[in-house]
């Protein structure tokens, strides 16, 4: 890249469409906002100046996106893409190209952008394209020889023109020095009474200054979105591209149109993943992993070889290898799994770590614990880790078998071998290698009669 590219994302407009409180590019897509997908599209290009133009939910698109490192216009009232344009030009040079990008249209590939930038020195530049449907896209007029001679916006166009398929993507590249007087040349004389930006083609041209056009090759690539059904669309054609790299690199999906990646998933050799799983955030699996049906995975590591089985929900933690979790297991963060740990329907773990070859099978409730290696903990076992205020610590040493039905009130401390009878309660620590029982001893209490019900009328 020769001239610098400083960017401007148009991000003002209601989205009124979108029938929504929040501001129209903080919608996701993938999880992510959209505007933040131009944003990320933006940095991977280098550019040298990073200017959002926001408008309506001010604030919120602004702390939104305040991670970043971007400069900030405000454009109140929003008149049009034109006078937001406008509005960023204390935010970006005199020298160089001014990448103009729409916050509604999240994917276009940095590949395009980069042939749009590539242009031909002193040109203004529309990037295009062909769509089956172009209703609600500004035209691309041209004359006979071919060239482009201006932007017809739909409510102006007629009938003619409308049936024109090559449109506007909105995405334009602007040398820097032409930009500022070509501005200041727009006028609100249209259908919408807005300042187009569109414009700026037929104002080059009046001027001799050559425009070119260069073509998206796929039509989702310039998509925008201005209703949920457009959003919804979207986000099927993104995560339907998100499970063909997966394939590519070699995971089996049962079925690419089901499974949802909101974030980055990294997968090692030979995963296999069945239908209607969601994983968000980072999600790294190892190689071998299987990953039962309508899973959800958030922020979690994966080791090797290790099956999760289905209806299994996972957040902010990490397992290690050959582990067998699930069905219906939930792991809260802070979990830290060793090798070889089973957990099992209905079990439940947060912000605990527990050894190799422990095992969980039902029903469980393991919270503030450190576990040791070779554990059993039988069904219906309860770590009582909260009095009503504050969270105790319960500490389960090595080799430890607790039987089915035990709650343990922490803090406490089950020292290493230790056994513990069915149905125990532990309040106190438990010395290694002995037999903990709290239970009343069983009594057989001959001709028991039960309670009788009393019959109306009678005292
Ligand atoms: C615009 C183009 C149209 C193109 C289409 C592609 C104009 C006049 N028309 O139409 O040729 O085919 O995009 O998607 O440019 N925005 C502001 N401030 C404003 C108005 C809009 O920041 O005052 C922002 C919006 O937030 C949005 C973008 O500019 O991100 C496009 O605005 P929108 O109203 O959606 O334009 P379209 O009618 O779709
Ligand atoms: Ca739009």
């Amino acid at each position: 890249m020769t001239a610098p590219v400083d960017v401007v994302i148009l991000a003002a407009g209601k989205g009124k469409r979108m029938c929504s409180s929040l501001p129209k590019v903080l919608h996701r897509l993938g999880g992510i906002p959209l505007v933040q997908h131009v944003i990320d599209t933006a940095c991977a290009l280098g550019a040298r100046r990073l200017c959002v133009v926001y408008g309506h939910g001010g604030e919120a698109v602004r702390d939104a996106l305040a991670a970043s490192d971007l400069s900030f216009a405000l454009q109140e009232p929003q008149l049009g893409t034109g006078h937001a344009v406008q509005q960023a030009l204390p935010h970006v040079g005199r020298d160089g190209l001014v990448l103009v990008l729409y916050g509604d249209v999240p994917l276009t590939r940095l590949a395009t952008l980069r042939r749009l930038i590539a242009g031909e020195e002193g040109t203004l530049r529309v990037l295009t394209v062909n769509l089956a449907d172009p209703t609600g896209y500004g035209r691309i007029v041209r004359d006979e020889a071919g060239r482009i001679q201006r932007i017809v916006e739909e409510d102006d166009a007629t009938p003619a023109q409308r049936a024109i398929t090559e449109v506007n993507t909105g995405i334009m590249v602007i040398p820097a020095e032409k930009l500022p007087g070509w501005l200041a040349e727009l006028s609100n004389c249209n259908a919408q009474g807005e300042y187009y930006l569109t414009d700026l083609v037929a104002l080059a041209i009046h001027d001799g200054f050559p425009v070119v056009t260069v073509q998206a090759e796929a039509g989702w690539e310039t998509v925008g979105v201005n209703s949920k059904a457009q959003l919804a669309t979207l986000e099927r054609a993104y995560q339907l591209q998100r499970a063909d790299e997966l394939l590519t690199r070699g995971v089996t999906l049962a079925d690419p149109a089901r499974i949802d990646v909101r974030g980055k998933l990294e997968c090692g050799a030979d995963v296999i993943i069945d239908v209607n799983c969601v994983f968000e955030g980072n999600v790294r699996l190892g190689d071998r992993v299987t990953i039962g049906a309508n899973c959800i995975l958030r922020d979690m590591v994966v080791g090797d070889e290790t099956v999760i089985a289905p209806f299994s929900h996972l957040e902010e933690a990490s397992i290690g290898v050959a582990c067998q979790i699930g069905p219906y297991a939930r792991i809260r963060p802070g979990t830290r799994l060793a090798a070889h740990v089973h957990l099992g329907n209905f079990v439940e773990v947060k912000n605990s770590s527990i050894g190799e070859r422990t095992k969980a099978n039902h029903l469980t409730y393991v919270g503030d614990s450190e576990i040791g290696r070779g554990v059993n903990l039988g069904a219906g076992t309860i770590v009582c880790n909260y009095d009503g205020a504050n969270k105790h610590k319960t500490i389960i040493e090595d080799d430890v078998f607790i039987g089915s039905d035990t709650q343990l009130i922490a803090p406490v401390r089950v020292g290493q071998g230790a056994t513990i009878g069915a149905g125990t309660t532990v309040t106190d620590d438990i010395p290694p290698g002995v037999l903990a029982l709290s239970r009343v001893k069983q009594v057989a209490i001959d001709r028991w009669k039960r309670p009788q019900k009393k019959v109306k009328g009678e005292e």
